[in-house]
């Protein structure tokens, strides 16, 4: 819902005699924003209430604001009305009001919880349900008791879209005029920079945008890059999603050929001349295999192979302590990574968080999180390309595996004797190995029924033990520590058996 929508929108349920409504957010200035041009449109004024202001009468335009960032300190502000701090007495003070209004309670709900104030509340509603009155109660997680969120509404407002945003970039330009400030915007910069912007709220908005600006005393295209960078930062702190940079990315995988195969083919689904030829990008793959193959390792390869930024979706975190948040979360989550298109998600353990769960036990909640994650991936516009890591078939719902979902499913099983040579030498040329003091042939031999991960460890351990020691690590050590090594495929050779027979036959060899 763009803007323009929220505000109409805002006015119906306004009419329409809706005597509550919700707006979950933590920026105010928007709510302001919003009902500033639904009011004015209606002719209705707005009053504003806080625990420590009290209740005012809110300026009729944006421009006369008294508590922005562009005010002066000392900027003349708003008169409370005397004796409205306390909620019970700002409550018997709207009920007597006696002409219609908007009153906005800001972090209102937590009140809600003192029996005198739910109930003068209730009456306030009752009187406002008939005369058209509206309360709009902003913060963020509203949770309003039973008895009051019938009478209530939620409205959802959207991050800002392009116009306020270029809207808001103009304000810091225009503020930043007059300082030592040189800016060399074109105005195709603007336009990308406005696109590096999506996604932020429009306070974060002006902080980036006046840090890139004041850190170097200019602000041009560079600084877009920057931005995109902050924004990757932000995403990151928001704790949803984990995000690796292209550039810092140096994943590498040895063997998976056939994945390679696959990904230097569908490529060609993200130019501009697939575009023409109105092809979609591809959706995604699912790879399903043996712990410690190189999964999550794919996933990072994949994203530096095709220089797109890697968004790794936490499966622990989308479940919020509130039940039905995780649902919120991952949309939040997909909202966020929508921001950052072209990208790849990367949703490790896909099992773990839309699995089918052995009981009822979280109410259905994987259930409609993994609905929700269908319908999108169906559907999704963006280009986001969705690789999706699974250990435990048994755990995935079938719906997930059928055809067409994903582009492709790969299975991953343990490396081949090929594969397990690329392995130990990308992984002794990483401990700065010459190769050729190695017994490569007698390595490969001895490591058969080891994982990757599992060989990467015995070369590890080798190197801790050489240098305890202090002496040169060689394929002796190295053997030592395989000899000492029972592999998972040894102690867990019914999982792995079963895991090979459901996938060997349905999915592609990731080689
Ligand atoms: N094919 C490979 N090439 C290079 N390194 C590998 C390969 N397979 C595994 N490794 C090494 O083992 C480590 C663990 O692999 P990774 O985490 O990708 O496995 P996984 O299949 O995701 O395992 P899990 O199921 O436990 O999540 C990697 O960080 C890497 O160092
Ligand atoms: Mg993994």
């Amino acid at each position: 819902m763009s803007f323009k929508d929220s505000v109409q929108h805002f006015k119906t349920l306004v009419v329409s005699f809706h005597p509550v409504i919700v707006i979950e957010t933590v920026e105010e200035e928007r709510v302001q924003t919003l009902m500033q041009k639904a009011c004015s449109d209606m002719q209705m004024p707005i009053f504003e209430w806080s625990i420590a202001q009290g209740l005012m009468r809110s300026p009729e335009s944006p421009d006369n604001r008294w508590q922005n960032e562009y005010a002066p300190p000392g900027a003349k502000r708003g008169q409370a009305l005397p004796k409205t701090a306390e909620p019970i007495d700002m409550l018997r003070h709207i009920q007597d009001m006696s002409f219609k209004a908007i009153f906005w309670l800001k972090d209102f709900a937590p009140h809600l919880k003192d029996a005198v104030v739910a109930r003068q509340f209730r009456e306030v509603v009752q009187q406002f349900s008939l005369n058209r009155s509206t309360i709009v109660i902003s913060g963020s997680g509203v949770a309003l008791p039973t008895e009051l969120s019938q009478d209530a509404v939620y409205l959802d407002i959207k991050l800002p879209g392009p116009m306020e945003l270029q809207d808001a970039v103009s304000k810091v330009v225009r503020s930043l005029q007059g300082s030592r400030v040189k800016l060399e915007l074109t105005p195709e910069d603007v336009h990308a920079l406005v696109k590096a912007l999506q996604g932020m709220t429009l306070s974060q908005t002006r902080k980036v945008v006046s840090y890139a600006a004041l850190h170097d005393g200019t602000l041009n295209g560079e600084d877009i890059k920057r931005i995109l960078d902050r924004k990757a930062r932000a995403i990151h702190e928001e704790g949803l999603l984990d995000y690796f940079p292209s550039e810092t990315n140096a994943a590498e995988l040895g063997g998976f050929e056939g994945l390679k195969r696959w990904l230097a083919y569908a490529r060609v689904g993200f130019t501009p001349q697939a575009r023409k030829f109105n092809l979609p990008a591809p959706k995604g793959i699912l790879i399903v295999g043996i712990q410690g193959c190189g999964k999550s390792l794919a996933a990072k390869t994949i994203a530096r192979q095709w220089n797109l930024p890697l968004l790794k979706l936490d499966a622990g975190r989308l479940y919020d302590k509130y039940v039905g948040e995780s649902d919120k979360n991952f949309r939040r989550a997909v909202v966020l990574a929508e921001t950052m298109a072209p990208c790849i998600l990367w949703i490790d353990e896909i099992e773990k968080s839309m699995g089918q769960s052995s009981s009822d036990a979280d109410g259905g909640l994987s259930r409609r999180l993994f609905g929700y994650f269908l319908t999108w991936l169906q559907e999704k516009s963006q280009e986001i390309f969705v690789v999706a890591t699974a250990n435990d078939l048994s755990a995935i719902p079938p719906e997930l595996l059928r055809k067409g979902r994903f582009d492709e499913i790969f299975f991953v099983d343990l490396p081949d004797a090929d594969e397990r040579e690329n392995i130990l030498k990308i992984h002794l040329n990483r401990r700065n190995q010459g190769l050729a003091a190695y017994d490569i042939p007698t390595l490969v031999a001895v490591t058969e029924g080891f994982s990757g991960a599992e060989i990467e460890q015995a070369i590890i351990t080798a190197h801790y033990r050489a240098l305890y020691e202090n002496r040169s690590a060689d394929t002796a050590l190295i053997i030592e520590q395989i000899k000492r090594t029972v592999p998972l495929s040894v102690t867990r050779r019914e999982d792995i058996d079963r895991l090979r027979a459901l996938a060997k036959e349905r999915f592609v060899s990731a080689r």
